[in-house]
């Protein structure tokens, strides 16, 4: 990453190239929401699948789930959402602001304006209300999830019997949830809706530091070698206090522009979830131990980790500045932006550029044949120094040129967005010459 980068220019960047844009910008926007644009959401799914890749499709032992973003209001008294999900906020009564009482530096100065004329701090739910059915009222209410793995909990004897899973295993879950943020803040970091990757892991109590251990690891081999992330910009940060049911707990933090932020939680939740499930719906949480004739109520690790965030962390590690040889007549080298994406999840994997309007049919024959393998583009517009700066900026790893020579000798020119190097390959040897280099599973 460009240790120079701020984040002012990250957002103009996906505003421009299209990845994200602010929710119902005409109106002036909403805080804590964003839109994901063309190339964002093309990326967002790619990383999605991934992580889908890594935790479930790759595992005989961790099953997927999809639950519902609302559920019976019951499951977040039981989880004690609609008790201690909140944060103690404070208002400055001369600059109108809203601060979350534990990110202040002093509690009784307004960061924002230096004025101590500040309300006393008060408990504040996160929770999105809502109501299910024809009448508004309290009876009706019902919440958008804050988080999504209570559904795992619920749902833990369904999923069981139904895929004949024994202990240990794991449910993964990615989706939408939901918190009403006092301060969303840095971009997509903290919002108020955002996607989590969530997977709970089932196993017995006598085993589970060691799959704590076990879940750390393959949560930081990821990060290293799916996406790229090094050992300068990830660190573990294990938790000094924790809940009075947890064993051990700690975040994986990536260095933002704006600081050290957490990107996931690696969490013992002991039997606590499982538990006031039990004695809140009076149904059995418990697991039969064949092995040892015995009943248990399984021990949960848990990790979870939020997409948009995930998001954020590539789109800060892949952005560098660099120069590029031009064509403009005082210069010899151009500042380019390119977004260094590991190929795997780039918004397009390949662009197909004719270097002029006259081989577009040849052109699109070669796209129309990479597309169905490939994230892929084909651009004819402007000229190629340009339409090169553009896929830097999109992060293209690989751009495929159509020139005249094609027509003779049917190869075509690949050009490397990381080194700008360019090789002639045959045009029947394209596909097989990206497999190696999409796919990295
Ligand atoms: N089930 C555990 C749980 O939800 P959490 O630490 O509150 O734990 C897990 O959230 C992950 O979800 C975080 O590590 C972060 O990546 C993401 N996340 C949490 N709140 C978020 C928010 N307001 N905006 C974006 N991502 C968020």
């Amino acid at each position: 990453m460009n240790s120079q980068l701020e984040m002012e220019t990250l957002v103009s960047l996906c505003k421009r190239r299209g990845f994200i844009f602010q929710s119902s910008e005409i109106y002036g926007g909403i805080n804590g929401f964003w839109d994901y644009g063309p190339y964002g959401i093309a990326m967002k799914r790619a990383i999605e699948k991934l992580w889908w890749s890594e935790m479930v499709e790759t595992r005989d032992n961790v099953v997927g789930l999809d639950s519902t973003v609302i559920c019976n209001p019951k499951v977040w008294k039981a989880s004690g959402h609609l008790d201690q999900f909140g944060d103690m906020m404070t208002d400055c009564k001369e600059c109108k602001s809203r601060f979350r009482v534990d990110t202040m530096d002093d509690p009784n100065v307004c960061p924002k304006c230096g004025s101590t004329q500040l309300t006393e701090p008060r408990e504040f739910n996160l929770m999105m209300k809502t109501f299910v059915g024809p009448v508004f009222d309290e009876e009706h209410v019902a919440y958008l999830r804050a988080e999504t793995c209570q559904s795992i909990f619920t749902d833990f004897h369904s999923v069981r019997i139904a895929t004949r899973q024994k202990l240990p295993f794991g449910v993964a879950q990615v989706g939408k949830a939901f918190r009403n943020e006092i301060n969303p803040r840095n971009f997509i970091f903290r919002s108020r809706e955002f996607s989590q990757m969530e997977m709970e892991f089932f196993c017995f109590e006598e085993d589970c530091m060691e799959w704590y251990k076990y879940w750390k690891e393959q949560r930081v081999k990821y990060y290293h070698e799916k996406l790229g992330f090094s050992e300068d910009v990830l660190r573990i940060h294990d938790h000094d206090t924790l809940a009075h049911y947890a064993k051990a707990a700690l975040d994986i933090e990536y260095k933002f522009p704006f600081g050290w932020g957490e990107l996931e939680g690696v969490h013992h939740r002991g039997t606590f979830d499982l538990t006031r499930h039990q004695e809140s719906s009076g149904e059995s949480m418990e697991y039969f131990d064949q092995e040892n004739k015995r009943k248990v109520i399984p021990t949960v690790i848990e990790t979870s980790v939020g997409l948009d965030r995930t998001f954020l962390a590539v789109l800060c590690n892949a952005y560098d500045v660099d120069e590029a040889s031009t064509q403009k007549e005082d210069k010899k080298h151009d500042i380019r932006t390119v977004m260094r994406f590991p190929a795997a999840i780039a918004p397009v994997q390949i662009a197909v550029l004719p270097l002029s309007k006259k081989l577009s049919e040849t052109a699109e024959k070669v796209y129309k044949d990479l597309r169905s393998k490939y994230r892929s583009e084909f651009d004819v517009t402007g000229s190629i120094g340009k339409r090169y700066r553009r896929q830097d900026e999109i992060g293209t790893p690989y751009c495929v040129t159509i020139d005249f020579d094609t027509l003779d000798d049917d190869c075509v020119t690949i050009r490397n967005r990381d080194c700008m190097s360019q090789e002639r390959i045959s045009l029947s040897q394209l596909t097989s010459y990206f497999y190696d280099k999409l796919f990295i599973n």
